[in-house]
């Protein structure tokens, strides 16, 4: 039996979804995602389970925060970079996340953002409606196609592999790089392994799928993109730090990079003021597993993962 009195504090939001789950079993407090860090370590004080989110820091500070008694931190998403594996680790802490849920909401956005982005779809919308748009003109709006393309995706895990799957129909080659083989997407899919520089170089587009890290910061940095293309588009929909966002800014701006669809940010919810300004760029609010269906089963596997955890019973979805 889980006791009645074990309480799981809800750092920002989850829906209800999950929430009915949580509620039938603990005390639950939910913050809103208006929470401030020192409301946040006050609440936390006392906790069993800590739902957190990609948008704040779960480190030492907010652990030592919680107290001893914290046994799991459930992650609403399946990135975990804000989370400190070694600190959690340390004091016997469980951390979680949710894959599988958004692979194909991801997948599909980042989709999304690379058509936008080829066909600079956001720029004409907005020509469109503040009333520039002057009848049809064979010059304006001149974008690249995807049929045929080489695409390049940067980190074939769920993910990746699923965008793959998604944009085969383009018929171009596909390449991938990933720390394994992937003989999957090799034999369904004609994909070819290769290091990165090659897959900047050889690419129309490249996507990127790959985990916040230190390993990962600015992979895409002026050399990288000296590598690529002055027409390839890249799509972002992994991590925000992923990407110099100056550089890539800079390359925009003197056209050596053919278009950009961002999902992520380095520091969001800031954004480089240049993205905003510089041509060719297809931007989105970090939406990449905003679904109905994806973001409904995220918020289920956040309490499965909880209770699992304070029942004595080993998570879905454990990390680290
Ligand atoms: C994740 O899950 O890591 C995404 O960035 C948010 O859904």
């Amino acid at each position: 039996m889980v006791s009645q009195q074990e309480r799981v504090v809800v750092l920002r939001e989850l829906l209800p979804v999950g929430m009915e789950l949580l509620e039938e079993q603990f005390e639950v407090e939910t913050l809103g995602l208006d929470a401030s860090r020192e409301q946040m370590l006050a609440a936390a004080s006392g906790s069993d389970a800590m739902v957190t989110d990609l948008t704040f820091a779960v480190d030492g500070e907010l652990l030592d925060a919680a107290g001893p008694q914290l046994r799991v931190v459930a992650n609403f998403g399946v990135g975990y970079d804000n989370v400190d594996l070694g600190a959690c680790a340390e004091r016997g802490v469980i951390v979680t996340n949710t894959p599988d849920a958004l692979t194909n909401a991801t997948a599909e956005l980042a989709v999304a953002l690379a058509m936008a982005a080829a066909r600079d779809l956001p720029a004409a919308e907005k020509d469109l409606r503040e009333g520039r748009w002057q009848g049809w003109d064979p010059k304006r709006w001149r974008g690249f196609e995807l049929s045929g393309a080489t695409i390049g995706v940067v980190g074939a895990g769920r993910i990746g592999g699923r965008f793959m799957e998604l944009v085969a129909g383009f018929g171009g080659e596909r390449l991938y790089t990933s720390r394994q083989p992937k003989p999957d997407l090799e034999s369904r899919l004609g994909a070819e392994r290769v290091e990165i520089d090659e897959l900047l170089t050889r690419s129309d587009l490249v996507s990127l799928h790959l985990p916040g890290s230190p390993e990962t910061t600015h992979l895409i940095d002026e050399r990288a993109i000296g590598l690529m293309k002055p027409t390839a588009v890249l799509v972002n929909t992994g991590r925000g730090t992923l990407v110099d966002s100056a550089a890539l800014v800079r390359a925009l701006e003197e056209d050596r990079i053919g278009a950009a669809g961002l999902d992520v940010f380095e520091g969001e919810p800031a954004i480089h003021p240049g993205l905003l300004t510089a041509p060719r760029v297809a931007l989105a609010p970090h939406i990449g597993s905003a679904t109905y269906r994806s973001r409904d089963e995220m918020s289920r596997i956040v309490a499965a993962n909880v209770i699992a955890v304070l029942r004595g019973e080993e998570p879905p979805n454990p990390v680290g």
